[in-house]
């Protein structure tokens, strides 16, 4: 049934539209305003699906009505019919346009004219509620949809890093004298790279692939990785093949980010004298021309089983004297900026 709502100060006029309303659309349900004050507190309440509404009015006019419910969001959409009087000029009827209203009856109203507008507006507007409510569906859903895809991402985020973590823990479980090196490594590396303000994946590919930077010596058989002492030329030529078996391990998961290749090209120098492939300048990732530095400064600084640490100047001297040679320039530069600035290796 729809509810329709007359705002009119003259009270013979609401008793006639009133009447006329009752008589001409029996289904509907009618109610009654004597001011706009009392019009907008019914509007608000009763939700009306049209509003007649009388331009003339003492205190607030149609006009000021009709500007309230127009920038109220919960409202605004309730067709207004303004009336205006017989005499009303056609600047009237523009301001109404321009405040909002949907449609205009002149004084004295017409029967017929007054529910064919009221018919058009109701039809109007139940064309609109249901698109909106279509809209609220699909907004719902779609919300209902993301919530569910973030829930499911952040599972897969938790495995993931479970999943890498037991890669990282199988390593180190193998080569115990480098426990802990692939974290140290990460948290460098991750440092050179904001260091160097590179962009957000970036980051985010050197954050994975150092955690993961010597997962292939999983095929590097226990004696050599833990031997207390040098390694016999054959036995360093066997080490050498970490990366390709990292390569080999990684290549098939579907990271989105070239983790694979960086973890291969973690042992190649821009000169070319790295390995396995022996890649030169700006065929080396910048991932892992930082992945380098960072690893054989912890590598330095790193107490073996052999040696204690060889000190964090050795560990400079090292790249700086190598700066532009065999590592990076600018990777060099930042890495020495981050470990001379900072307490980034001080083990708890
Ligand atoms: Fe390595």
């Amino acid at each position: 049934m729809p509810k329709i709502l007359v705002i009119d100060d003259n009270i013979d006029n609401l008793i006639t539209v009133n009447a006329v309303l009752k008589s001409l659309m029996p289904n509907s349900k009618i109610s009654t305003s004597i001011s706009g004050k009392e019009g907008i507190e019914k509007i608000r309440r009763d939700e009306p699906d049209v509003i007649l509404l009388d331009i003339q009015m003492p205190e607030m006019d149609g006009f000021e009505v009709c500007k309230i419910i127009k920038s109220d969001e919960k409202i605004r959409h309730i067709p207004i019919i303004l009336i205006t009087a017989s005499q009303s000029s056609s600047q009237d009827r523009a301001n109404g346009l321009k405040l909002g209203a949907d449609a205009f009856i002149s004084k004295p109203i017409d029967e017929v004219e007054l529910i064919a507008q009221i018919k058009v507006a109701l039809r109007i507007k139940k064309s609109e509620d249901l698109l909106r409510n279509e809209k609220n569906i699909l907004e719902d859903k779609v919300r209902e949809k993301t919530e569910h895809l973030r829930k499911s991402y952040d599972k897969l985020m938790v495995l993931f890093d479970g999943i890498i973590n037991t890669l990282v823990a199988v390593v180190e479980a193998r080569d115990p004298y480098t426990a802990g090196h692939q974290q140290n490594v990460n948290k460098l590396a991750v440092a050179i790279a904001n260091e160097l303000n590179l962009e957000g994946k970036v980051v985010e590919s050197i954050h994975i692939a150092s955690i993961l930077h010597d997962i292939g010596k999983i095929y590097i058989p226990t004696e050599i990785l833990s031997k207390p002492g040098m390694l016999t030329d054959i036995e360093f030529e066997m080490l050498k093949k970490h990366p390709e078996f990292g390569y080999e391990i990684l290549k098939n998961i579907n990271f989105e980010l070239p983790i694979a290749e960086i973890v291969h090209q973690h042992h190649e120098k821009i000169d070319g004298s790295g390995y396995p492939r022996k890649l030169k300048g700006d065929d080396i990732y910048i991932e892992a021309k930082i992945l380098s530095v960072a690893d054989v400064v912890e590598a330095i600084m790193s107490h073996r089983p052999y040696r204690a640490s060889l000190g964090v100047n050795v560990a400079l001297n090292e790249i700086v004297e190598n700066r532009g040679i065999l590592y990076d320039a600018k990777v060099v530069d930042a890495c020495v900026k981050i470990v001379r600035g900072n307490n980034i290796f001080e083990k708890k």
